[in-house]
């Protein structure tokens, strides 16, 4: 596979700081860009990051049919640039794409082009505590055509950006039981485009409210839970770790929830994925077992919740002498960041 590459002449890193950067505002020099047509794909190449020219006609645009990916790559201890679990990544990406009848991405440009475009911008590895450089693989349909069909034509990109945490502090949610994220059949289980502009509308009400997301339920009865916004969700009750279970397909198969699971059972906890409902987690909060709820994603890594509410009901959580969210996050970013052995293989070495 031929990649063309080419280099910007003067880097942006020369007229900015990697400090305290927020998320997803700043993006490298370059990025990758190749193109689905008559079946195969081509145009494979790295360039300056700019502005793409559409015609206003474009397929994506008008039906959705787009996918992404969420990575993050880390400055390791030996001042290498490592990529977590990024094959994870590849795996669901085309999962997505399958499920939202597009073209398969190959994994040399996945993976070789996402390989090569890191090590060019290496640079844009930020190092401060908690951030990182996140890495957007997208795809998204190309053909100028308003019929509703699969396009012929797609458009498979990679930009990178430099990041700094997506939640600083822990949470309050509403738990939702009017709007959907997802149901059985769906498209809960892919990463589209439209899954996230489908949830906006409810969070705003929550937030409203004075929430920062929700607590997403099931279509049929508003009973039994599934993810938290953007992020898959966790439950310490007594001495396990309960995390809604994928069978249904409408829940994301998180690559932070799987090492999530991976490192509870390291520190000691049985973890079961299984059906919960919020009366199950209302009757362990009224027993005083319901000890932590957190948050799992590759944006928001792990994400503290110091509030529940379902109706009037509130369940209040006492994040700062909580133990299991700040241990479990603290052995994720010490793998990440390269102060604790790898042993599970997650990291990929530029
Ligand atoms: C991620 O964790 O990468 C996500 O998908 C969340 C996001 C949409 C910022």
């Amino acid at each position: 596979m031929d990649i063309n590459i080419t280099r910007v002449e003067r880097s942006k890193l020369n007229e900015m700081s990697l400090e305290n950067i927020p998320f997803g505002r700043y993006y490298t020099d370059h990025m990758l860009e190749a193109d689905y047509e008559n079946g195969e794909w081509k145009n494979i190449e790295i360039k300056p990051y700019q502005p793409l020219l559409m015609e206003p006609s474009t397929a994506a645009l008008h039906y959705g049919q787009a996918i992404f990916e969420g990575i993050k790559a880390y400055r390791g201890k030996d001042g290498n640039a490592y990529i977590f679990r990024p094959q994870d990544n590849f795996k669901r990406f085309n999962i997505s794409a399958e499920r939202m009848q597009m073209p398969q991405v190959p994994e040399d440009i996945f993976m070789e082009g996402m390989r090569m475009l890191i090590d060019l911008d290496r640079n844009w590895i930020p190092e401060n505590k908690d951030h990182s450089l996140y890495i957007r693989p997208f795809m998204f349909s190309s053909d100028p055509v308003i019929g509703v069909k699969p396009s012929d034509s797609y458009k498979f990109m990679i930009i990178l950006s430099p990041a700094g945490p997506y939640y600083n502090a822990p949470i309050r949610i509403y738990v939702e039981e009017k709007f959907v994220r997802a149901a059985p059949g769906g498209v809960g289980y892919a990463k589209a485009a439209g899954n996230y502009g489908a949830s906006m509308f409810a969070t705003a009400q929550a937030k409203k409210l004075g929430y920062d997301q929700v607590l997403w339920t099931d279509a049929y009865e508003h009973k039994y839970v599934q993810e938290i916004g953007t992020m898959n969700v966790f439950f310490i009750i007594g001495d396990t770790a309960i995390t809604p279970s994928l069978e249904e397909g409408t829940i994301l198969n998180g690559v932070t929830r799987e090492s999530a699971m991976t490192i509870l059972k390291e520190m000691g906890f049985k973890v079961q994925e299984k059906k919960i409902s919020v009366d199950d987690l209302m009757d362990a909060h009224k027993a005083g077992i319901l000890y932590e709820v957190f948050g799992t994603g590759t944006a928001a890594t792990i994400t503290q919740i110091k509030e529940l509410r379902y109706k009037d009901y509130v369940m209040e959580f006492d994040v700062d002498n909580s133990k299991t969210a700040p241990e479990l996050k603290k052995r994720l970013t010490d793998i990440r960041e390269g102060r604790a052995a790898d042993k599970h293989g997650w990291m990929y070495k530029i």
